[in-house]
């Protein structure tokens, strides 16, 4: 169905703009209404909103004006000419969140399936263009049945200008894509080059290729939301950096993220009069951790109690839950967390938790985010699969993000930094600017008993009693190594601090850092190992 822009004969002296702002009116109110009643009652009827429903729970009140509400596309094979909707199934435009302005798109599913063809795509290239220039943040809201097929390769082109923009606009606007229905084929990659994805539980769907595709292929039965499920995204692939539960909550996450982001890479992050005072203490820190060193606990506890308000943003919370990344605040300021988990896998680095932490600490780096980071971690995943799925490429790239890392960078040893993990997590040798230890810490080249497997292997092997050898040297190995002193003499720990003074400390040292400037040797970019 093809809906007209109305357009009604002239009329004479002054009742010719009145007749003409008529006409705008009623062309503008046929604007708002999509694909049509039919499409919107459809839409409702699979737990969604409408484009414009989105917009209006996602942005402050009466803050978004559209752009290009009347493109159309311009092709007529299938039949397209009668299939000519005013704004071409996305809605765009500019609005305000939190009081900050920001860029939008909205795919609208009701006209033609959300499809992207020529000028669909030419209408989010334009935002792109537009947040760029002006330092904005750019949120895409995605409901789309892909490549529009009645537009052939035209649609590709489409899609092309959009990747090409994602790239041009990574580290320098965020970029956050908030999946709300199909988001299939080639279309996933937009959303894959932004900074964050959020996907809806039972709404949003991600795949290459579909089950259809798959069963042909591989010859396996699958569904939409086993293969590309919101949840199967924010726990297993770690496509996904934050799940909701609904599209109100989504919304509200899009808001709270953004309270923690600088517009741009040329601002700093938004300042918030929190009211946690600067130099609280915590007591209770001095006794949280247990005092067996091999008992996990949650290091979220810990965190909790040094940043503002006990308030972090998890990123990924559900993917590579080894190691916990998010936003909080220190002092009102933006810090970017990273934390080993000995809750999980004892808090041993992976390759997922590899690849979480570092693609978060490239994050925080682009935006000037300082990043605080606490360890507690007994080194990198032993096992064939690790080995296999690429270990060595993968935790390189934590080793290079942290050194290539020039926002403020503070560290603290809660316990456990051995070998190759201890240089990884922000140690002082990557160019990390103050380390701090708790005495409870152990930093040495391996644990205390694979040490004395290694040491004295002759001696294990023709021991009378190998247990109580194991353990007596694993005893006189920790008395010398499992601690921070021999670090802190070498100068590597900068000081051994009270777990309860952790907070007053990193906050003071921040604030040493606010003006820090280091600058990159010159080059084109470096070559991060993917
Ligand atoms: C044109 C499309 C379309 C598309 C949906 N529609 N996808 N029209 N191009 N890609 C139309 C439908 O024909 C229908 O029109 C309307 O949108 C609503 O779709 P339904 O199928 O009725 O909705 P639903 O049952 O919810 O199914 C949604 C869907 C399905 C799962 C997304 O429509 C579907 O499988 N679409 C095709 C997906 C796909 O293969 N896309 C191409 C991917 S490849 P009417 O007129 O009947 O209301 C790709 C390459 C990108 O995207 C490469 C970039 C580099």
């Amino acid at each position: 169905m093809s809906i007209p822009i109305i357009r009604r004969g002239i009329t004479v002296g002054d009742r010719k703009i009145n007749s003409l702002i008529n006409d705008l009116r009623a062309t503008k109110k046929k604007l708002l209404e999509g694909g049509g009643e039919e499409k919107i009652k459809a839409q409702h009827a699979k737990g969604k909103l409408t484009a414009r429903e989105r917009i209006n729970l996602l942005v402050d009140e009466n803050s978004f004006t559209e752009i290009n509400p009347f493109v159309k596309h311009r092709v007529n094979w299938f039949n397209m000419d009668k299939k000519r909707y005013p704004g071409d199934g996305v809605i765009t435009g500019f609005a305000r969140i939190n009081g900050r302005p920001i860029y939008l798109y909205a795919q609208d599913f009701t006209v033609i399936g959300g499809s992207l063809g020529e000028m669909h795509g030419k209408k989010i290239a334009r935002i792109y263009d537009l947040a760029l220039k002006n330092g904005m943040p750019v949120i895409g809201l995605i409901d789309s049945g892909g490549a529009r097929i009645q537009e052939g390769v035209i649609s590709l082109s489409g899609y092309g200008e959009i990747f090409y923009r994602n790239v041009m606009a990574s580290g320098v606007i965020p970029q956050i894509s908030v999946i709300l229905g199909p988001c299939a084929g080639g279309a996933v990659y937009s959303p894959a080059l932004t900074d964050f994805i959020i996907v809806v539980d039972k709404i949003s769907y991600m795949f290459v290729t579909g089950p259809q595709v798959t069963k042909e292929a591989t010859g396996l039965e699958t569904t939409f939301d086993e293969l590309g499920g919101a949840r199967v995204h924010a726990e297993k692939s770690g496509v996904a950096h934050f799940l909701a539960e609904s599209e109100e909550e989504a919304f509200m996450l899009v808001r709270e993220l953004l309270s923690y982001l600088p517009s741009n890479n040329m601002e700093d992050p938004p300042i918030v009069d929190t009211n946690d005072p600067a130099d609280r203490m915590d007591e209770e820190l001095n006794s949280i951790l247990p005092d067996d060193s091999n008992k996990p606990y949650d290091v979220r506890d810990i965190i909790l109690r040094i940043v503002d308000n006990g308030e972090l943003l998890e990123v990924q919370s559900l993917f590579a839950p080894n190691a916990i990344v998010g936003f909080a605040r220190l002092n009102g300021r933006t810090v970017g967390i990273i934390a080993n988990q000995p809750n999980y896998l004892a808090g041993a680095l992976d390759i997922d938790a590899s690849d979480k932490i570092a693609r978060f600490i490239r994050f925080c780096d682009a935006f000037n985010i300082p990043l605080v980071t606490f360890v507690d971690t007994p080194g990198f995943l032993p096992g064939i699969d690790q080995e296999h799925g690429g270990i060595i490429r993968h935790g390189a790239k934590i080793l290079y993000a942290y050194s290539e890392a020039t926002v403020p960078k503070v560290t603290i040893i809660l316990r456990k930094a051995y070998g190759g993990a201890y240089i990884a997590m922000s140690s002082l040798h990557l160019g990390t600017d103050y380390v701090f230890a708790w005495p409870t810490a152990e930093i040495a080249v391996m644990g205390p008993r694979a040490a004395v497997r290694i040491l004295y292997k002759r001696e294990l092997a023709s021991a009378d009693d190998p247990e109580r050898f194991l353990k007596d040297q694993s005893k006189k190995y920790a008395d010398l190594f499992a601690n921070p002193y021999i670090a802190a003499e070498m100068g590597y720990v900068n000081d051994i601090i009270e777990p309860r003074e952790t907070r007053p400390k990193i906050i003071k040292v921040l604030e040493t850092l606010e003006n820090k400037r280091e600058s990159l040797p010159p080059k084109k970019h470096g070559n991060v190992p993917l």
